[in-house]
């Protein structure tokens, strides 16, 4: 992390509130001419330029004029080892797993190739402004490792696992209950609470797992409270099926999940876009999360995900780019297709909402919010640094944008990648566009 007081001036914004639950106006603050003041990798303060520039060195400001800082963004379901494998033909999931995923992930038997793709990946994180994800690794113990020391080269706070497949996949992507279990665990002890990582649990799907992986999931996740859970939930009509079929004394898909006590705070379910309202009240109760993941649910075509209503009954929201089935790796251009989603069920997704779900709003899914997602002071200093300019028809554009809010929208709606100019962690540079 960096070292002593530094500073950064340009247009700052950042959510402290859900805009769906408080006033839109309260929910944010914007400072069109403002400076974000940070010491040893921690936000100490933010505010008005004229006001706190007379307390600082000039020599401590880097000047953004200009540009715009955002916190950095937060995918909550990614998939590192899909990585060459977005943008594939024809499928929906459950093809889509066996004609693409399925022989992708066996790759990943190979140590260096998993290495190789884990640099990709996460080059592709930090110039879409990522700063945080949980990540999905394959059923390979390695992987993780890989996956890891990767983050940890960039400083980066990140959480994953290894895969947890027992049945219905090909012999080489399968562990038992017995090796994942240990797998897992070994992985818990060399990097959960290792800096800025922690370890998920992480079973693919019900119908990839027996009842006693399930059940032994369950065991570790009570061995180590403070672990996450993360797996997919009720994202296509075959799959809900198929679930309900090897598992038919279940009450719902969820409940195959809750018997084992997977459905907890820091249990992280992908998709989630069938789910009924009882499943959105144990949800609910549990403190579990549902990873909303537009793209993804588009490309497979999987379904329309009822945000309004999922969150009305309490259920914390997340947003995921699911990359591969997710064809984006950014979170801007992820939230213009949850606009589009909304769009399509006559509902309305302001830029503001968009922009705190990315933000605050994952973190809170992620039980993260007192450490990352805004710039409460104390907070750790990771952002992104946009710019509004970025292409020919963005500048063109924003010559009409009078409001953030405004701006914010068509910079959502038009931008990707080439938005983000830079990316700090924690303080340092991490990414920078024009290097
Ligand atoms: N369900 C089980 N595995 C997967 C996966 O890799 N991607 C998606 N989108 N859904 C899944
Ligand atoms: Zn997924």
């Amino acid at each position: 992390p960096q070292h002593g007081k530094i500073a950064f001036r340009a247009a700052l914004l950042h959510l402290l509130e859900d805009p769906a639950k408080e006033s839109l106006e309260q929910s944010y603050q914007y400072i069109d001419d403002g400076i974000l003041l940070i010491e040893d990798g921690h936000i100490v303060a933010l505010g008005e330029y004229r006001d706190l520039s007379t307390q600082l060195d000039d020599s401590v400001v880097t000047d953004m004029s200009g540009k715009l800082i955002v916190p950095g963004f937060i995918d909550t379901h990614i998939h590192y080892p899909q990585t060459r494998i977005i943008g594939a033909y024809g499928d929906q999931l459950l093809d889509w797993l066996n004609n693409y995923t399925f022989p992708e992930e066996c790759r990943f038997a190979d140590r260096q190739y998993a290495e190789e793709v884990a640099e990709e990946f996460f080059d592709q994180l930090v110039m879409n402004g990522t700063t945080t994800a949980l990540v999905f690794g394959t059923v390979h113990k390695h992987s993780v490792d890989v996956f890891f020391t990767e983050a940890e080269k960039r400083n980066l706070r990140m959480i994953g696992g290894k895969v947890l497949m027992d049945r219905n996949a090909p012999d080489a992507l399968l562990d038992t209950p017995e090796t994942g279990y240990e797998d897992s665990k070994a992985l818990i002890d060399t990097w959960h609470n290792k800096g800025r990582l922690s370890y998920a649990v992480t079973p693919r799907f019900a119908p990839t797992s027996t009842d006693d992986q399930l059940a032994l999931a369950g065991k570790l996740l009570r061995e180590y409270p403070d672990v996450y859970l993360h797996t997919h939930l009720s994202e296509n009509q075959n799959e809900i099926e198929w679930v309900q079929a090897l598992f038919p004394d279940s009450k719902n898909y969820l409940d195959v999940y809750d018997r084992h006590g997977l459905v907890k705070p820091r249990a992280v379910f992908a998709h989630g876009v069938h789910v009924c309202d009882d499943q959105c009240g144990r949800l609910a109760e549990t403190g579990a999360a549902i990873a909303f993941c537009p793209t993804s649910n588009l490309f497979l075509g999987s379904g329309l995900f009822p945000l309004e209503h999922i969150e009305k009954q309490g259920v914390k929201v997340g947003v995921g780019t699911d990359v591969g089935a997710g064809t984006s790796f950014s979170m801007i251009e992820t939230m213009s297709e949850a606009y589009k989603i909304m769009q399509l069920q006559g509902k309305k997704l302001n830029p503001l909402k968009s922009l705190y779900q990315i933000t605050l709003g994952g973190a809170k899914a992620l039980y993260l919010d007192d450490k990352i997602g805004n710039f409460t002071a104390g907070k750790e200093a990771d952002f992104v640094v946009l710019d509004l300019q970025a292409t020919d028809l963005l500048s063109v554009r924003m010559k009409n944008c009078q409001s953030v809010e405004e701006k914010l929208f068509v910079l959502m709606t038009l931008g990707d990648e080439r938005v983000v100019s830079q990316t700090y962690s924690m303080g340092s540079p991490i990414y920078s566009r024009d290097s």
